[in-house]
């Protein structure tokens, strides 16, 4: 998707540490200076404040918290991503299936609204409009994908550490793939596949990300808790997603055993007792470790068993 001309304005301000004059905007752009003058009071009416000077021209001062491409692009180390905006999706992982030839690898899929999240297991996801984080990364990897667990980890891992950049603490991965805080719910993960017809191999991978930001999510969902709730103060999503990106590219270029080893230190309730929720009832049983290929793996009246899917809770002592 095309960089919009009033995204193009906005970069012009962003790139320019000083005053940068009207004219140069629309020269430099090619449009009209009635279309630079409409594009900045559009941008002031968001919430920017545009210093504006009659023999200078304009200097950004302050950047609200919304959504814009230059605005994450800027903070991007990796410059392949392609990044889409929509205003209103069902789904972002839906919108990235459903377009899924179109988007080249690394295009991630974000909504200022997503009306349908769907999350894990059949569940829904609930995000609240122009609060909160919801994307999809699509990778199209060049070789063969072996292992999906491979991007569970690094997903998870990821939002982990860029949540730990902003000092929050007690927080945790929830094996698959949640971060918890306490026992709070701040962040789920979808990872789906899409398969190339012909030879039945994995076309795309679709990693849905929901992270609570600045919503108040725990009024709605007493499971759950967002961002700012913990922090007190809001935070500002493009620079979050572009922390993600980040360190989501660092990861998936790292070794591979070694992410799995710094993955497994943050992973919550391990050598404690825990229930497992299955479709077909809940056990109780010893967290021992997680397998190389993500599947947990419990102690259960003496037995060591593995599980690959489920829903886990810390269980309340015998
Ligand atoms: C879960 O914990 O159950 C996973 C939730 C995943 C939610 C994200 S929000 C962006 C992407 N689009 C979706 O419809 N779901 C994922």
């Amino acid at each position: 998707m095309r960089t919009s001309r009033k995204e193009k304005v906005l970069e012009k301000l962003i790139n320019s540490k000083f005053f940068i004059s009207g004219e140069i905007i629309s020269k430099e752009l090619g449009i009209s200076r009635t279309m630079v003058n409409r594009y900045i009071k559009e941008l002031i009416k968001e919430g920017f404040e545009i210093d504006t000077k009659n023999n200078k021209g304009y200097k950004l001062k302050i950047v609200p918290d919304v959504l814009y491409k230059p605005l994450i692009e800027n903070k991007l180390e990796n410059k392949n991503y392609e990044i889409v905006i929509l205003d209103d999706v069902d789904s972002t992982n839906n919108f990235a299936i459903s377009n899924i030839q179109k988007f080249p690898d690394r295009t991630v899929v974000i909504a200022k609204n997503q009306t349908s999240g769907r999350g894990r297991m059949g569940r829904t996801w609930i995000s609240e409009k122009d609060k909160d984080i919801t994307m999809s990364i699509i990778l199209k990897p060049n070789s063969p994908i072996d292992n999906l667990f491979k991007y569970v980890v690094y997903t998870s891992l990821a939002v982990f550490k860029t949540l730990k950049e902003f000092d929050i603490e007690n927080i945790s991965i929830k094996w698959p793939n949640d971060i918890i805080y306490k026992d709070k719910k701040l962040c789920g993960i979808l990872i789906e596949t899409t398969l190339e017809l012909e030879t039945k191999t994995i076309e795309a991978v679709i990693i849905g990300i929901g992270l609570n930001v600045n919503s108040r999510i725990s009024n709605e969902l007493p499971t759950a808790i967002s961002v700012s709730e913990i922090l007190g103060f809001e935070v500002k999503r493009n620079i979050i997603i572009a922390k993600i990106l980040n360190i989501f590219e660092r990861l998936i270029n790292s070794n591979f055993e070694s992410v799995l080893e710094e993955w497994k230190q943050k992973i919550a309730y391990l050598r404690e007792y825990i229930n497992i929720h299955l479709p077909n009832g809940e056990i109780r049983c010893k967290f021992l470790d997680i397998s190389k290929t993500g599947e947990i793996i419990v102690e259960e009246n003496g037995t060591i068993k593995m599980y690959n899917s489920g829903e886990i809770s810390l269980s309340s002592s015998l």
